[in-house]
């Protein structure tokens, strides 16, 4: 007998908001004392690093750590990083960079900032990572690079990607923005790719209010990364003499990142391994709780991929396809709960249908944006990518800060996937079970 819904006046599956609200207690209390380790520098009368010594340096050594490479390059915004990163391996006008559609929309706009084409692709419906064989369709002569994202700290199929894009002679970007801490075959996420991207932006795992950071191996993509948006780190590039020219001067845009911030990402940084041991362990009591359901099914991952960062917890509904109500009416079942579910963040918002990609006239705007040696056709999207768009409709997803409540908050957010399911099927099944019942031949 299916438990009446909290919905209908049952009871809930997760009857105490106590844990949330201590957690964001607990959070705003850790972030100011984080915050407060700036105060002999303030009171110094120091706000701003430009030369990436003091906390610039301890962050960017961190990050190297984390990740095996041998640069770190600090900045003010994870979509800055993939901006230097894109500008660093080349890509320009002419050239075009494959992207997923299911991601957040900075993994490209900074292609179209480049004055590149950004190609959309699929993903892979069991993990939501990037579409090799999709990707290996797209590849033209003008392709430059490929942005794998490592959505919600889900590896992508590394060593397939790096083999295709080494037989083609491409560089890969890294999107790790969702992937603090995440591996695939035992080598850390932003260390498969020519440069890896990591947004720390305040809802990250790793956050530094606003803030981002790209690593690399290569020293010359480093001292690109400088020359594009950190004037005086220019010189103290890891190859100065290539760009002797510029002097102190980079290219225009300003992409060092404010102190507080390294701050607030260096404490968190050094919180990460414990906090992605609890967010492992968050997932597996949620996937326990639904394993006997048919109709939520737990984003998969590729073998040898080890999430890390968690930056949502995520399942495909297919409530429909068993009896049951669509997926809005499910989140509010579940939310009723007491579970803090919700939609797809990308649903209705892929990328190869937002106006800034496909429709708008971007050579009206000024600043480029746009690649001026093909025609204008030519820097839009066009077409469908049916796997993501199905996709997006099915996906719900329980917050980052899961990883922060008690065993029982998040088993009871479990139930009520399945209650919500099985509650909602109930409603409908009832009435036919009753009208297969009065249709049977007696006896039957
Ligand atoms: C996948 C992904 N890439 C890039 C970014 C951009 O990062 P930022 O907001 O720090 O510029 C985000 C931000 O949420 C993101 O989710």
């Amino acid at each position: 007998m299916t438990e009446k819904l909290a919905l209908h006046g049952g009871p809930k599956s997760v009857p105490s908001q106590r844990p949330l609200t201590l957690y964001k207690l607990a959070r705003g209390v850790s972030r100011s004392l984080d915050l407060m380790r700036m105060l002999p520098l303030t009171a110094r009368g120091v706000t701003s690093i430009n030369d990436g010594t003091g906390i610039v340096g301890r962050f960017e050594q961190g990050m190297c750590q984390l990740t095996g490479r041998r640069h770190a390059l600090a900045m003010n915004s994870g979509t800055a990083s993939l901006h230097s990163a894109y500008f660093a391996v080349g890509v320009g006008p002419g050239t075009e960079v494959i992207v997923p559609a299911y991601t957040w929309h900075a993994s490209a706009t900074p292609v179209i900032q480049c004055g590149a084409v950004p190609v959309f692709c699929e993903v892979d419906a069991e993990t939501l990572t990037i579409d090799v064989d999709d990707v290996e369709r797209r590849i033209t002569e003008r392709t430059r690079a490929i942005c794998v994202v490592h959505i919600w700290g889900n590896p992508g199929p590394m060593d397939r990607l790096r083999e295709l894009a080494d037989r083609h002679g491409l560089a890969i970007i890294e999107d790790c923005s969702h992937a603090h801490g995440a591996s695939f075959k035992d080598t850390p996420i932003g260390a498969w790719g020519e440069v890896g991207c990591f947004s720390l932006q305040g809802s990250k795992v790793v956050e530094g209010g606003e803030a981002g950071v790209a690593v690399t191996d290569d020293p010359v993509l480093y001292d690109r990364m400088c020359l594009l948006g950190h004037n005086v780190m220019v010189k103290r590039g890891q190859r100065a003499d290539t760009f002797a020219d510029f002097g102190d001067v980079s290219l225009g845009v300003k992409y060092r990142p404010h102190p507080a911030a390294m701050y607030l990402a260096h404490a968190s940084l050094s919180r990460l391994a414990k906090r992605n041991l609890r967010a492992a362990r968050t997932w597996k009591w949620l996937c326990e709780e639904v394993a006997d359901c048919p109709a939520i099914r737990p984003v998969g991952q590729h073998p040898g991929a080890v999430r890390g960062g968690y930056y949502a917890y995520v399942f495909e509904y297919t409530g429909e396809q068993h009896g049951s109500a669509g997926t809005e009416a499910f989140v509010e079942a579940v939310k009723a709960e007491g579970a803090p579910l919700d939609l797809d963040q990308f649903r209705g918002r892929l990328l190869h249908t937002l106006p800034v990609f496909a429709s708008l006239d971007r050579r009206e705007l000024g600043g480029g944006c746009y690649d001026p040696t093909r025609p204008w056709e030519e820097n839009l999207a066009t077409g469908s990518l049916p796997v993501s768009e199905g996709l997006a409709d099915r996906l719900v997803r329980f917050p980052v800060h899961l990883y922060a409540m008690p065993e029982s908050y998040v088993r009871g957010c479990g139930r009520a996937l399945v209650k919500a399911f099985e509650g909602l099927a109930g409603a409908d099944s009832g009435q036919e079970q009753d009208a297969i019942a009065s249709a049977a031949p007696a006896g039957a």
